[in-house]
């Protein structure tokens, strides 16, 4: 036990509650959370920490949703309608991902680490984003994302894809978790999809799809029709759906998904997502950016269905920081009751984000990873501290990963 660790804040942010006059300690893992002199007499050897009056200890947060290769996007892509900005998408890609290397994805990601971002999930398009992942100081669930509606690139494509995927799994580092994205239900073909899960299914791997992002993706399912038919035309001679979303949420059944977005769901598309343990990725400032819909989390409430709070990427996005992700959704769910609203939006930027990552973190709790942030709060916390937390952004004084202090001092 060579390098355990003990940290007294003021305040410690459990789930249920918020404690004083408790310490943790920790290595890797919290190992037990007491009084100091408790602590301190198990573990005589251990370097001790002491916060300052009003700091709060609380878990990492998990932005399970960034698009790093798309870091270097401020002002070349168009915002207001999806398929303009897909139009734009594809006409700046190249010039997007050349500009922004190693140095450009790392400053996104260390941004995002300043922010309290102790996990990510960085959905990969084509793995130029994997250095800087395996280099930063996060854990990380790399979603490699396989793409390609033409049954013709199908085997290219594929190959192209399990290629990425086997990168990704010979990296050996704390943290690090090789995973696949879907693009989504338009841009994939079913035979693709097939295989990737299988792989899934096999290798016991976490999963992500792209799902009911926009009205043209809604009209274009169900109908072969709107905004997505010139686009498919045009683009690949291409004048009905590949699959619809039925059929494209069937490939879903036996694997817990994260499915990103979901802002046009109909009702039985809601039960599926229920019926087979889904949950939804919320990133609403992308969906205010892109002329989108707002996620109708009260739906979802309704049927227990999980959701979390994701940034999405700087292709659609002024920042990667939950904080001001979570204040926006506060304010666009104008309805929702506002305190407990804000407790579920922490909620969804920790526990129940681990939760639907697979991963042992999330909690200050004994046994859970340490990943851990300290923000310093100006006064005593009350009970209505998670709205505080959103609408003040407390300076982050330290962060913790895996036990390994990465930001502070
Ligand atoms: C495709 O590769 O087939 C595709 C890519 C983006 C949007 C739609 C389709
Ligand atoms: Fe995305």
């Amino acid at each position: 036990m060579d390098n355990m660790q003990i940290i007294t804040p003021h305040y410690i942010m459990f789930h249920d509650r918020v404690v004083t006059n408790l310490s943790v300690a920790f290595e890797k893992t919290i190992v037990k959370i007491a009084p100091f002199e408790e602590l301190i007499e198990i573990y005589p050897d251990a370097k001790v920490t002491t916060l300052r009056e009003h700091s709060l200890l609380m878990p990492g947060l998990i932005n399970a949703h960034v698009h790093i290769e798309f870091s270097g996007n401020k002002t070349s892509l168009s915002y207001g309608n999806f398929l303009n900005w897909l139009y734009s998408v594809i006409e700046n890609r190249a010039n997007l991902i050349n500009d922004c290397g190693v140095e450009c994805m790392s400053e996104a990601i260390d941004a995002m680490l300043e922010n309290g971002i102790t996990t990510f999930g960085a959905i990969s398009s084509h793995a130029m984003d994997l250095e800087a992942c395996v280099k930063a100081k996060q854990n990380v669930v790399f979603f490699n994302e396989l793409i390609g509606s033409q049954a013709a690139m199908a085997d290219a494509l594929f190959g192209d894809f399990v290629a990425r995927l086997d990168a990704s799994k010979q990296v050996q580092r704390e943290g690090f978790y090789p995973a696949v994205a879907i693009h989504s239900p338009y841009s994939v073909h079913p035979v693709l999809i097939k295989k990737a899960i299988d792989i899934v299914k096999n290798e016991n791997l976490k999963l992500t799809a792209h799902f009911m992002e926009s009205q043209a993706e809604r009209e274009w399912l169900d109908k072969s029709e709107g905004e997505f038919k010139e686009f498919f035309q045009d683009l690949f001679k291409q004048d009905r759906n590949i699959s619809n979303a039925k059929e494209f949420l069937e490939h879903f059944n036996e694997v817990p998904t994260l499915f990103t977005h979901a802002v046009e769901l109909n009702e039985d598309e809601i039960q599926t997502l229920k019926n087979h343990n889904h949950t939804v990725i919320h990133c609403p400032i992308s969906n205010r950016l892109l002329g989108n819909k707002t996620l109708n989390i009260q739906a979802l409430n309704n049927e227990n269905i999980p959701w979390i709070v994701a940034t999405d990427g700087l292709s659609s996005n002024y920042g990667l920081d939950l904080f001001e992700e979570m204040k926006i959704s506060l304010f666009m769910h104008a309805d929702a009751p506002l305190i407990s609203f804000a407790k579920a939006l922490l909620d969804g930027v920790t526990i129940n984000a681990a939760k639907a990552l697979g991963l042992n973190t999330g909690e200050i709790a004994e046994g859970k990873n340490a990943d851990m942030i300290v923000i310093d709060l100006e006064d005593e916390p009350n009970e209505q501290l998670p709205l505080h937390l959103l609408l003040h952004r407390y300076n982050i004084s330290k962060v913790y990963i895996n036990g390994k202090l990465e930001k502070g001092n």
